[in-house]
């Protein structure tokens, strides 16, 4: 009763009575408590009063006194106590919020172990004595550009791979023409998948099970491997698993030493589709802590080696990364996307203008018509320059997600996807595990883009779990995202 009597939230007082508290009608309210009070209480009342942020109190004046004050203080403790954890939860939430999040508004996300993330089943059977002997499985992968098959032993080794690239198709046309991989894929697949079983020195009668990329992906891409897998299990009757692309990319890390990489672990994906943080709990289980907000850091990479005239047949990565060699890093300055951002998401569009424009602009110094006909070592400069930018980037990301992960005992580090077969970011990447004591797993560099051995190594990893998929009943899917798992406070964006 006295409370309301002192503070009086006086919602029907008019907009301006209200800012008064905080604005420009400060010092006539200290000039009131000075006549009530003595000059110290007034100011540090009205301190309070400006401190409390959007607050609609306002005060009795007549009623003012000790008791009042130490009251109104704690109330304002109180209050700043409770924006701090709003503002808490708020950063939670904020974490994971990127586009490729499940946040339940897809309709199909990648489930293998159900809700609980760790009940498997096997829907077409597992080998036989899986557990007790090495077995072989038949990978495809066409989720994109390449026509990949491999044969992989569950003990690691690649007995036989096959790779048709598609490099001169997309070259000739300056990027991925879907219509134009899947009839690529349609006249490779066969030859590809004869090819490995052959270097395997196998037949589809002896191997133990097929795996193969069901998504995401080129959906016309995806169907081509699909279809000839889900055919190749029923006529064979083997066991068959649908393989996620992105889980397969990770997976690939632990291929020749498992010990190395055991779960849970931080993994950094890095491809042409893709661009994510990862929490990898186990087979199947991620908690995507960080995603990209526009392109990936492969797309950008891919753009910028266009508008530099390289190559980019089977991407542009690799070509910039040469060219970058022989530049200088910091020739032309470059802003670090989402500096203002505190989160684990990436944000690769914004360098993408920011690139070309630094180019345009060098084109208008040197009195040139394009930056096609930029000199070599402007071009190696651009080149150094946006490579150093993007990976600081990759650096400000990653530092904040380790931070995160070492409060969770995490501190083994796993770089995945086509781009991180780039040397100087595995360079670069390893430094900062060093630096921090963390250790860094990363597959060969031609293990790191896409190839068959993948779907093989991925469809192993998921048998051992007890799990397997039906292939007569078999989707693709062009958008896969991970399914939620997630225990820890930090990471949970429920
Ligand atoms: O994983 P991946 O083979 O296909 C997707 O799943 O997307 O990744 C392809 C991407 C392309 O953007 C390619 O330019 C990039 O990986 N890439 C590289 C390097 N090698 C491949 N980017 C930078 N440096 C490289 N050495
Ligand atoms: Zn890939």
């Amino acid at each position: 009763m006295m409370m309301a009597g002192i503070l009086i939230l006086l919602w029907s007082t008019s907009r301006s009575a209200l800012t008064s508290v905080h604005g420009f009608a400060s010092p006539i309210l200290t000039q009131q408590f000075s006549r009530l009070r003595g000059n110290e209480n007034a100011n540090s009342l009205v301190r309070t009063f400006s401190a409390i942020d959007n607050s609609t109190t306002t005060i009795d004046s007549t009623s003012v006194s000790d008791d009042a004050l130490i009251k109104a203080q704690r109330a304002e403790r109180k209050r700043k106590k409770l924006l701090t954890k709003a503002a808490a939860a708020k950063r939670r939430k904020f974490i994971g919020l990127a586009k490729a999040v499940d946040r339940g508004q897809f309709k199909t996300t990648y489930q293998p172990g159900g809700s609980s993330g760790v009940s498997f089943v096997a829907k077409s059977g597992l080998p036989q004595d899986y557990s007790s002997r090495p077995f072989t499985v038949l990978g495809i992968e066409s989720s994109c550009d390449d026509t990949g098959a491999a044969v992989v032993r569950s003990d690691g080794v690649i007995l036989g791979e096959s790779l048709a690239s598609q490099a001169h198709i997309h070259e000739e046309w300056g990027g991925i023409v879907p219509g134009l991989a899947k009839a690529a894929h349609e006249e490779n697949i066969d030859r590809v998948i004869e090819e490995a079983l052959e270097r395997a020195q196998t037949t589809l009668e002896e191997i133990d099970a097929i795996g193969v990329t069901v998504g995401p992906g080129l959906e016309l891409c995806l169907r081509v491997g699909s279809e000839k897998a889900c055919q190749l299990a029923t006529d064979f009757k083997k066991p068959f698993v649908g393989i996620h692309h992105l889980e397969a990319h990770i997976l690939m890390a632990r291929l020749e030493n498992q010990e190395a990489l055991e779960f849970p672990f931080l993994a950094l994906l890095v491809s042409g589709g893709h661009c994510q943080l990862l929490k990898c709990l186990g087979v199947g289980r991620y908690a995507v802590i960080g995603g990209t907000l526009d392109d990936s850091l492969g797309e950008c990479y891919d753009k910028t080696a266009r508008l530099l005239g390289l190559p980019i047949g089977g991407g542009g990565g690799p070509a910039l990364e040469a060219l970058a060699k022989n530049g200088n890093a910091t020739a032309i300055p470059l802003t670090i996307p989402l500096q203002k951002r505190q989160d684990c998401d990436f944000s690769y569009a914004g360098l993408k203008t920011n690139i070309r424009r630094a180019a345009e602009k060098l084109v208008l110094e040197r009195g040139v018509e394009s930056a096609l006909e930029l000199s070599e070592e402007d071009k190696a400069d651009l080149a150094a320059s946006f490579q150093n930018t993007a990976i600081k980037h990759l650096e400000q990301r990653l530092v904040r997600a380790m931070k995160m992960m070492e409060k969770e005992d995490i501190n083994t580090l796993t770089v995945v996807g086509g781009v991180a077969a780039n040397q100087e970011i595995r360079r670069r990447l390893q430094n900062l595990c060093d630096d921090r004591d963390w250790s860094m797993v990363v597959p060969p560099p031609r293990l790191c883009t896409d190839q068959g051995a993948m779907a093989s190594w991925a469809a192993i990893e998921r048998l051992r779990m007890g799990s397997s998929d039906d292939p007569s009943n078999q989707d693709i899917y062009a958008r896969y995202p991970f399914s939620f798992y997630d225990n820890s406070p930090e990471t949970n964006n429920e």
